[in-house]
């Protein structure tokens, strides 16, 4: 299939530290030096333009490597370099055609409304090695859709579904040989990112957007099962203004957890737990993962505007109705958190990180549950299940896997 193609330029030579643009000469050591850009290639693509009438150009991508060696067992969840990535512009009104970068840069304008207003939202999902060597990609049509709301909001043009499935299947093609091995319980992390690229000094919205696809292998966070934590209870910031950016998934979300987040860290409490921003009694999110809780027969997840819909509180809600649970969507006042049998934090990350203790904040440590050192039985249940769907392990009853084409 031909790629789509409207403008693409070749990004110019860099220039580098110490040379004619510097008007106070730094002396440089070749290894500060600016990197070099790599000069895009057109990668195959099934997607079509959305409203450009370029001619289609075809080049084929590089050969993926093949001969990575890591240690998988202790990749832990960090970031390690990878083949390259994905990316797309979109400029006069149209996205252009799938480019590969085959190296961790990127060149962008100075002025751009990403680094200046925040105009940038982003996504987070998982490929997965199988026991026949084949790759499955989780859920990531729900990804596609996030990231358009998230886009709406920030007054960003769309990806078209398409383009972003073509765009991650794509990123993750070229990083075949980054996907941990069947049996290590690894995964290839998947990080779309969409952002103003265009330079604009009044706040305004850009005219110039970037969307791209990087990859980064990750190891299994719960080597030794799933282990509980205790949480803090944030009284001292908010996360998210009732109608404010709390649903969408924009990166200064996040740069707002970062100081209360690091902050809990350093006390010892590896999570933090957000009440809503208006009254402070209702409970809202963790920093970067959604709240549910087991009542008797209940999945619990609190119903608020301001919390980011996650695609693994859906895949745990739908599974505990497969186990015969009943689903509660609805507010949770603070005094519930006493009632619970179990709670948990949930998301792509780690899928579950069980949270059996929260320190609230007045001085006190509230327990969950009858045994907060154990992790319950149901909890465990449904941490296996999504991890056996994505490994391939069971059937796939709700079609949540795309497998990757490789060659
Ligand atoms: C604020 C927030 N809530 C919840 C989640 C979990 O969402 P998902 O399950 O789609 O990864 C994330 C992670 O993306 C997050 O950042």
């Amino acid at each position: 299939m031909a790629a789509t193609a409207s403008t693409t330029t070749a990004f110019a030579a860099p220039l580098v530290l110490g040379t004619k643009r510097s008007s106070t000469c730094i002396n440089v050591e070749p290894a500060h030096r600016l990197p070099r850009y790599a000069t895009p290639r057109m990668v195959q693509s099934e997607v079509k333009p959305t409203t450009s009438t370029a001619t289609t150009k075809t080049t084929p991508a590089t050969k993926p490597k093949t001969d990575v060696n890591l240690d998988w067992a202790n990749l832990g969840f960090q970031y390690r370099e990878t083949a390259g990535y994905v990316q797309c512009s979109y400029r006069n009104g149209a996205w252009g055609a799938l480019e590969q970068i085959d190296e961790p840069y990127l060149r962008m304008h100075v002025g751009a409304t990403a680094l200046h207003y925040g105009q940038s939202c982003f996504e987070g999902l998982k490929a997965f090695r199988r026991a026949d060597n084949s790759v499955g990609v989780f859920r990531v049509r729900d990804n596609a859709k996030r990231l358009c709301s998230s886009a709406d909001r920030l007054m960003i043009p769309q990806v078209p579904e398409e383009l972003f499935i073509t765009a991650v299947l794509e990123a993750i093609r070229l990083n075949a040989a980054y996907v941990p091995p069947y049996g290590t319980k690894g995964a290839l992390y998947v990080r779309p990112l969409l952002f103003g690229s265009g330079a604009k000094i009044g706040l305004q919205t850009s005219d110039e957007f970037t969307f791209l696809v990087m990859v980064t292998p990750v190891g299994d966070y719960y080597r030794g099962g799933l282990a509980p934590v205790t949480a803090a209870l944030m009284n001292s910031h908010d996360r998210a203004a009732p109608r404010g950016v709390g649903h969408v998934k924009v990166a200064g979300n996040y740069a707002a957890d970062l100081q209360p987040a690091t902050q809990m860290k350093a006390a010892g409490y590896p999570i933090n737990l957000y009440l809503d921003a208006q009254n402070r009694r209702t409970v809202e999110e963790f920093g970067t993962s959604n709240f549910f809780a087991f009542k008797d027969n209940a999945y619990v997840t609190p119903d608020s505007p301001s919390i980011l819909p996650s695609i693994t509180n859906r895949t745990l809600a739908t599974l505990a109705q497969d186990f015969g649970m009943t689903v509660q969507k609805r507010p949770v006042d603070i005094d519930e958190l006493k009632e619970f049998d179990a709670i948990g934090a949930c998301g792509t990350a780690v899928i579950i990180t069980a949270v059996s203790r929260i320190a609230m904040g007045d001085g006190t440590l509230l327990e969950i549950g009858d045994n907060p050192d154990v992790v319950c039985e149901r909890m465990k249940r449904l941490y296996e299940e999504v991890r056996a769907i994505q490994y391939g392990e069971v059937e796939d009853r709700h079609g949540w896997c795309e497998i990757v084409k490789l060659d």
